[in-house]
């Protein structure tokens, strides 16, 4: 499949947008700079938080930093579970929700088996999903351009 090519230039804290690349939905999100600091905090609730299981196929060299990320402000991830393929949904509200443990931070829900990630695409232990989100190729043209695959 060919690279796809988004503009992130509006783009807020809490924004989020969905390309499709190669099929899959990649999801990009403008995370608040207090989520970012806050990031390393969920470690203990996580079932690989350094992504250190198959970092080769699920996390490149140039996201494997606290943020999983380039910039720390964005996210860019494959927006399918790895348990068996559903799309988790977006519950970037923090505090007590349904499903979801009363300290939550925000970040992704599957509805399918019940899989948590946080916003950094890290799934919460204890959860059927067996890895984090995937990080896809992706590298930034300009401020307000980036490339997928
Ligand atoms: Fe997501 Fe099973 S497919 S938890």
């Amino acid at each position: 499949g060919a690279p796809v090519e988004l503009d992130i230039s509006g783009m807020q804290p809490g924004d989020m947008k969905t390309v499709e690349w190669r099929g899959k939905p990649v999801w990009v999100v403008r995370r608040d700079p207090a989520v970012v600091e806050a990031l390393p905090k969920l470690d203990d609730q996580l079932a690989d938080p350094n992504s250190e299981r198959s970092p080769d196929q699920l996390t490149p060299e140039y996201a494997r930093n606290p943020h999983r990320s380039i910039k720390p402000e964005y996210l860019v991830a494959v927006g399918i579970c790895s348990h068996l393929g559903c799309s988790p949904s977006a519950r970037f509200e923090p505090g007590p929700q349904p499903s979801l443990p009363d300290d939550w931070q925000g970040g992704f829900f599957c509805p399918c088996h019940g899989s948590t990630f946080d916003l950094a695409g890290r799934v919460y232990a204890g959860k059927p999903a067996p890895d984090n989100l995937e990080v896809p190729p992706h590298k930034y043209l300009s401020d307000t351009k980036l490339l997928i695959g």
